[in-house]
């Protein structure tokens, strides 16, 4: 059943089609939306939606070679602070958008690690997948998912980080903070907006785009260990600022599982069985469609096939 937060129609002022256009002339597609739907806080739905208009533009805005050295120093930190951790048998980076983050990072990291990543968004991921081919980068399994119900078993994955995907979800701080640190088997890496020493203006952007906040106190409220925070001073948009947390989970790192082994079913949180065209929980008993070889492992895109087990046969 939809909640109130979520996008209950395809149909009319809410059909990708009509958003496209509305996007096309400029309009900011979460406010609409939020306004549209009488909310304050952004949903995954409207979040999915924001993001899969914009498809596309990280990979292009690359070209653009100020953003593309930012994007080096950027990465350069990112995989500095993950080696310094530990040396990862699997790296995922959470809310990953077209991989314009990951695909440097992997580069950077090296071939030990296998590399994951998941999206809200369809669209992301699969030009993501387009892009890691070029780059040219392997290792890397990409899926859609959610922070809010990862697709991932527990403590499966040495190090996962974000970078700025927590972002837009102002309000479910604590339920992703726990998600991540569920799925991390050794430590969770945050690169996310510093609402608390941004200035009052960034803040108040911050505010108006329902972007999260408190990461740090919430993830100690939750009775993790924050072992480090920073201010990064340098950031590609001054009104949104990111801070660096650590914060680690164990000391002892995930078996090394073959990359599809690590999926498991949102709902269930258990191991997803490859059949032909999907990916299949036999304790759900739901099946997540393999669109152009991306995985969907969101539970809302998922079909329900009472009798797949019996008519797939044994795994
Ligand atoms: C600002 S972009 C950053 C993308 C990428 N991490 C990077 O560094 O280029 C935020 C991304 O987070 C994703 N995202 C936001 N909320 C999410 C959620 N609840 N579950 C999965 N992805 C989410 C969005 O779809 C979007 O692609």
């Amino acid at each position: 059943m939809l909640g109130e937060n979520n996008i209950e129609s395809n149909a009319g002022d809410l059909a990708p089609a009509h958003l496209v256009k509305l996007y096309n002339s400029g309009v900011n597609i979460s406010q609409y939306l939020r306004s549209r739907h009488g909310v304050e806080q952004n949903s995954s739905e409207i979040i999915e939606l924001a993001y899969e208009l914009q498809a596309g533009s990280y990979v292009q805005r690359l070209e653009d070679p100020a953003v593309y050295e930012f994007q080096q120093g950027y990465t350069d930190r990112i995989a500095r602070e993950i080696a310094a951790l530990c040396a990862p048998v699997s790296v995922l980076e959470a809310g990953v958008g077209e991989a314009t983050t990951l695909g440097f990072v992997a580069r950077k990291l090296g071939v030990g690690p296998a590399y994951h990543g998941f999206d809200l968004s369809w669209s992301r991921v699969a030009t993501g997948r387009k892009w890691l081919r070029s780059l040219p980068v392997g290792n890397v399994s990409l899926c859609t998912g959610d922070l809010a119900a990862m697709p991932y078993a527990d403590d499966s994955i040495d190090v996962v980080y974000t970078s700025h995907s927590i972002e837009p979800n102002g309000g479910r701080e604590a339920q992703i903070l726990t998600e991540l640190h569920r799925v991390a088997a050794r430590y969770l890496v945050l690169f996310e907006p510093d609402y608390e020493n941004a200035s009052p203006e960034a803040q108040a952007r911050m505010r108006e785009h329902g972007y999260c906040v408190d990461l740090v106190g919430t993830a100690q409220r939750l009775g993790m260990e924050v072992v480090r925070h920073e201010f990064l001073p340098a950031s590609i948009n001054p009104l949104n600022p990111t801070g660096l947390t650590i914060i680690r989970k164990s000391d002892r790192p995930a078996r090394a599982a073959p990359a599809e082994a690590v999926y498991a079913c949102p709902v269930a949180r258990t191991p997803l069985r490859r059949v032909e065209g999907a990916y299949f929980s036999p304790d759900s008993l739901l099946a997540y469609p393999v669109i152009d070889g991306v995985p969907c492992l969101r539970e809302k895109q998922a079909i329900v096939c009472c009798k797949l087990k019996d008519i797939a046969g044994p795994a």
